[in-house]
């Protein structure tokens, strides 16, 4: 009997089209589902698209797959993906690998793995980007894992990737949880490129009164320069669509509560776990939860404001596309700051300019911008910020200006700028020659004798405050 070259178990679309995709690819592809009306109307419907070998019980699905066996759990993060693993690893021979393509938290991934290793078998958490389509036509591939296990699985996974002048989107990330790290990073990012996006078509809508077909063509006109991103081009989409019920534009007859299947959370509270700041992740997630308040918005709605004065049409668009480019340099210095810190807290060696490389096609933020990242990694690999990179610093230097005016426009009249406004404050918090976190350890020691350091000498200190105020080594 034919073997599979590799197989997945779990075919809502996302499996399914990654089936289809190894498919067209001329790989035997082993196919299963729980429900096997599934396994059947895919084998029915895509059957002419290459070799499926499709199973109906996970015993005729594991003798279905060649040495060593590849197994890909397409099936929701959690409690599912233990079910599943359960009922294959028992299936299965040393050697042989199951590769978790969900959104797995990355400890889940790092505990998984520590078993599954336990037990003579790989486990590959990979985090796989670009959605359904991309799943079908050639997403981004984060696979971590051993490199054992990636000599037998990269060669596939590289294969059905996308690929941006003639590179795959796919590397191996690094051991373990590594590479579910870094696409929950990737997500975190997402968020954080999502609402620099929201911002700029907000002030561009209520300090500018453009309305949103003409934002749309702001937009279009974006995406053909520095900011040309898949969102760029996705936005100016939804923003030029109307909704054929109204009549109305689209984005006006949308409820304005932002949801969230969590990866960006994730990616907020690993940062500060790892005392990493990424303000711009943080202001968007929290953004989506505000705006999920209807209650508290509500009773907040008629607060004292400002009049929301018009500002110039054309000068202010201008403005906000260098606001939008300067905190989305920020945005993404940020993420890579906690990829960097994640891969030295877990020991996983991640080559960032790798990462920014597989990024450039597949997933929902590849864009050229993702070029000049990878070309600034391999500048200086140890960077400890894009900010500093040549392009970058002169690019926000570039831009500050009219960054620093949009964000104050933003305060004056009234439209709220979280994601422009800290990424402008963690710039000039970077640059600053003095913080004032010196009062705060002053505050700390003062209320709760915390201690602090001194700037012209070693050693860490305490003052009497309650008494004579006298300086002691602490
Ligand atoms: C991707 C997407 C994917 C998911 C989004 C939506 O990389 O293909 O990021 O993982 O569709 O993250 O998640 P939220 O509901 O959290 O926005």
């Amino acid at each position: 009997m034919e073997k599979a070259r590799i197989g997945v178990t779990g075919l809502a679309v996302m499996g399914r089209n990654l089936a289809r995709n190894l498919a067209r690819h001329g790989h035997p592809v082993a196919v299963h589902n729980r429900t096997s009306a599934r396994t059947k109307a895919l084998v029915e419907q895509f059957g002419d698209e290459g070799t499926f070998l499709p199973a109906d019980t996970p015993e005729e699905f594991v003798a279905s797959l060649e040495r060593p066996r590849r197994l890909v759990v397409m099936v929701k993060a959690g409690a599912p993906t233990d079910a599943v693993i359960e009922e294959f690893a028992p299936l299965l021979e040393p050697g042989d690998m199951i590769v978790d393509g969900g959104n797995a938290h990355f400890a889940d991934t790092r505990r998984r793995e520590a078993a599954l290793r336990e037990r003579g078998l790989h486990f590959v958490g990979a985090g796989i980007s670009g959605g359904e389509e991309g799943a079908l036509h050639g997403p981004s591939i984060m696979p971590g894992g051993s490199a054992e296990s990636y000599e037998a699985l990269g060669p596939l996974l590289e294969d059905i990737s996308a690929k941006v002048d003639g590179d795959p989107c796919c590397a191996h990330v690094g051991p373990d949880g590594a590479g579910h790290f870094v696409k929950m990073v990737h997500n975190g990012i997402e968020y954080s490129d999502m609402q620099l996006i929201a911002e700029s078509y907000d002030l561009l809508r209520h300090a500018a009164g453009l309305a949103p077909a003409e934002i749309a063509e702001v937009f279009r006109t974006w995406n053909t320069g520095r900011l040309e991103s898949y969102l760029i081009e996705i936005t100016a989409e939804v923003l030029a669509h109307t909704d054929a019920a109204t009549g109305k534009p689209f984005v006006d007859v949308v409820l304005d509560q932002a949801e969230q299947k969590g990866t960006g959370r994730w990616t907020v509270q690993t940062a500060l776990d790892l005392g990493v700041p990424v303000g711009g992740i943080a202001e968007a997630v929290f953004a989506r939860s505000v705006s999920g308040h209807a209650d508290l918005r509500e009773a907040s709605r008629h607060l004292p404001g400002p009049s929301r004065a018009k500002v110039a049409g054309s000068s202010f668009a201008d403005a906000v596309e260098k606001a939008l480019y300067a905190s989305k340099i920020v945005a993404y210095a940020q993420g890579f700051h906690e990829i960097q810190a994640g891969s030295a807290e877990y020991g996983w060696n991640i080559d960032a300019g790798s990462m920014a490389a597989i990024w450039r096609g597949g997933c929902i933020i590849r864009a050229g911008f993702l070029d000049r990242i990878r070309a600034a990694y391999a500048a200086d690999p140890h960077t400890p910020t894009l900010l500093t990179d040549a392009h970058f610093a002169e690019a926000v230097g570039d831009a500050q200006d009219a960054w620093r005016e949009v964000v104050a426009t933003a305060a004056r009249i009234g439209v709220p700028a979280p994601g422009l406004s800290t990424a402008l404050a963690y710039y000039d918090s970077l640059r600053a020659d003095r913080l004032p976190a010196a009062l705060t350890q002053g505050q700390r020691d003062y209320f709760g004798a915390h201690t602090y350091r001194r700037t012209d000498r070693e050693g860490t200190y305490h003052t009497l405050w309650g008494g004579d105020r006298t300086e002691v080594d602490a």
